[in-house]
Parts: C-alpha cells; sequence; structure tokens
C-alpha cells in the first residue's frame, strides 16, 4: 500500500480522475468499480471533463457499483444509483449493457449478490476500485466485524452508517440494510484506490493506515493489498 497526499480536494480528485483516464486509454475495455458518496463526486466531474476534452472512449468499459442502500428506489436521489447516473453515466453516455449496479429493490438478495460475482468472474475481475471510507472505518457497507473474504453479500447496517447516510437523503430516510461487493472482491481487484478529504476523516485515516490489520477497522485492509493506494488531502493526512 502506498500513500499519496495532494494539497487539497480537488488536486486530489483531479489525481484520482487521472488514474481512471490513463487505464482507459491503456485497456479500453477496463472494468471499473467506483463507490458513491461525497468523496468520489469530484472525481467523477474531472472524469467527465477529461473524457470530454481528450475524446476518451468509455463505450467498451464496464462499470460496476460497489454497493446500494436496500429498498431505496432507484428515482430517489439519494440511491448510489441516481447518484452514478447523474455524476457519470449519462455525462458519459454508457449504454446500460456497460453498467453493473445492484438492484436495491430485488426481492432475493442473495441472488443479486451472486448475480454480481458472476459479472466479476466473467469479466477477468475488476482492474480499478475507487472507494471511499466511513467514519466508523467501513468501504462500501463492509462494516466493522465483517469476515474479510466475502464476496457481495447484504448486511445490517451500523448505527452510524444509518445516521451518517442521512446526508445524501432530502428527507430522513429508513435505512436498515445495504448491499456491497465483500473485502474479498477489493483484495482481489487489480488496483485499488481509497480516497479520503477533509479532517472528519483524519482519525479513520490514522487508524486504517497506522494501526494493525484487524477486522474491527475494514478499510486496514487495504494494508496488505499489493497494489493498494490511498489518496487523501492535507486535512484527511493531518494526524498521520
Ligand atoms: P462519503 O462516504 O464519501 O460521503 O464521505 C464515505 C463512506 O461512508 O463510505
Amino acid at each position: 500500500m502506498e500513500v499519496k497526499v495532494f494539497k487539497d480536494y480537488d488536486e486530489l480528485s483531479q489525481q484520482a480522475a487521472d488514474e481512471v483516464i490513463n487505464l482507459v486509454k491503456q485497456k479500453n475495455d477496463a472494468v471499473i468499480c467506483f463507490a458513491s458518496g461525497n468523496t468520489p463526486l469530484g472525481t467523477c466531474q474531472w472524469i467527465v471533463k477529461k473524457a470530454m476534452t481528450e475524446k476518451i472512449d468509455f463505450s467498451k468499459c464496464s462499470f460496476i457499483g460497489l454497493d446500494e442502500w436496500v429498498g431505496i428506489s432507484p428515482d430517489n436521489s439519494g440511491s448510489c444509483r441516481f447518484f452514478f447516473y447523474e455524476n457519470l453515466f449519462k455525462p458519459l453516455q454508457m449504454a446500460d449493457a456497460q453498467i453493473f449496479l445492484f438492484d436495491a429493490l430485488a426481492t432475493d438478495l442473495n441472488n443479486e449478490c451472486r448475480k454480481m460475482d458472476n459479472v466479476v468472474a466473467e469479466k477477468r475481475g475488476i482492474d480499478l476500485m475507487i472507494v471511499g471510507i466511513g467514519i466508523n472505518g467501513h468501504i462500501g457497507f463492509n462494516e466493522p466485524g465483517v469476515d474479510p473474504n466475502l464476496l457481495s453479500y447484504a448486511i445490517d447496517l451500523h448505527e452510524s452508517t444509518k445516521a451518517v447516510g442521512q446526508k445524501y437523503f432530502t428527507g430522513a430516510t429508513e435505512l436498515a440494510q445495504g448491499i456491497t461487493l465483500g473485502l474479498d472482491h477489493l483484495m482481489n481487484s487489480k488496483k485499488v484506490i481509497l480516497m479520503a478529504n477533509g479532517k472528519s476523516k483524519s482519525e479513520v485515516i490514522k487508524k486504517a493506515i497506522k494501526e494493525s490489520v484487524t477486522e474491527e477497522m475494514p478499510a486496514s485492509i487495504m494494508q496488505k493489498h499489493k497494489n493498494g493506494f490511498v489518496f487523501i488531502d492535507e486535512e484527511a493526512a493531518s494526524l498521520l
């Protein structure tokens, strides 16, 4: 694992966007897994900007969504699906056949998970995963204490995830479960970039990358990834 500290959120976002753009230039059928949320928003915006100016062809890429709030409708602006379509898929004019997202309304969540695992297997793995980190150390919905050997699964969310998650929704929203790629997918991805910005992430970043690797701090597994990078701004790095 390598840690890269950038001046601010914009520089961090540009660098992460460059990783995606450079990958697609080298491998036009790249398989990219992305997180939604506040952290990767700037990265999405820079990817779109750079794709336009540099005329990058995304039409052969595959995009996998890291996670989703179970039971939240796709037209809810707080859903991960909504985020991806607004910030990445529509601006890049991606076709539905390139997009692989969990169905939050699926009645059989286990089947939904196996479908996602099959997508990853059929595509021979994920080339690049870009993820954020929660203040409780989660990646996607891999909450503290979770088995790091899991592929995709549904999970009861921690109270902090339900509380912090309210920020994505326009009104109070009941959040109970999440569906997510497990940490086994992360460890098998050819490259992973964990991003964090701002003072509010400084404490968890310190725990995740400076302290021991433990299931209680899911993001600490990044320390074991052979091609893992932590991209942070100076504020998130302030306790290192
Ligand atoms: P954020 O979420 O990017 O909105 O801070 C990170 C997370 O909880 O995984």
